[in-house]
């Protein structure tokens, strides 16, 4: 199946955007210093589903956070990516379904998801292209 490229240069700071790839949504968001600094902050060991922000980013783009919008519950879109901005009282990702709560590294905390939001096979072309698959 093909893979995608995506101009990421307009994705402003803060911004999270929805685009779709193997039919399936993708998240791709631009995460402040702020939201970096609370994924940090979380004792890995803590987690569910333990991993670090720099597991879940690529070497030198750590701000750019790009996952599958498909909850890992029952595959519901969750919400944070586009219209309305709802994220959840992590700062990532809201699933309505069932309350699922994704934190800004987008890693499950709360709700019924086993799951953090899958990372798909990516890469950068350049600072401002991403290959996506
Ligand atoms: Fe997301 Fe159930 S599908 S919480």
């Amino acid at each position: 199946l093909a893979a995608i490229e995506i101009d990421i240069s307009s994705i402003a700071t803060g911004q999270a955007i929805k685009t779709m790839w193997r039919k399936q949504p993708v998240f791709i968001r631009n995460l402040t210093p702020k939201e970096i600094q609370e994924a940090d902050a979380v004792p890995v060991a803590s987690l569910r589903d333990p991993a670090t922000l720099a597991e879940r980013t690529k070497e030198g783009h750590k701000n750019w956070l790009i996952t599958l919008g498909v909850c890992t519950h029952l595959g519901c879109v969750p919400l944070g990516a586009g219209e309305g901005e709802t994220r959840g009282e992590y700062g990532g990702y809201f699933c309505p379904c069932h309350g699922s709560v994704y934190d800004t590294a987008a890693r499950i905390r709360k709700g019924p998801a086993p799951l953090n939001l899958q990372v798909p096979e990516y890469s950068f072309k350049s600072d401002t292209v991403v290959q996506i698959g």
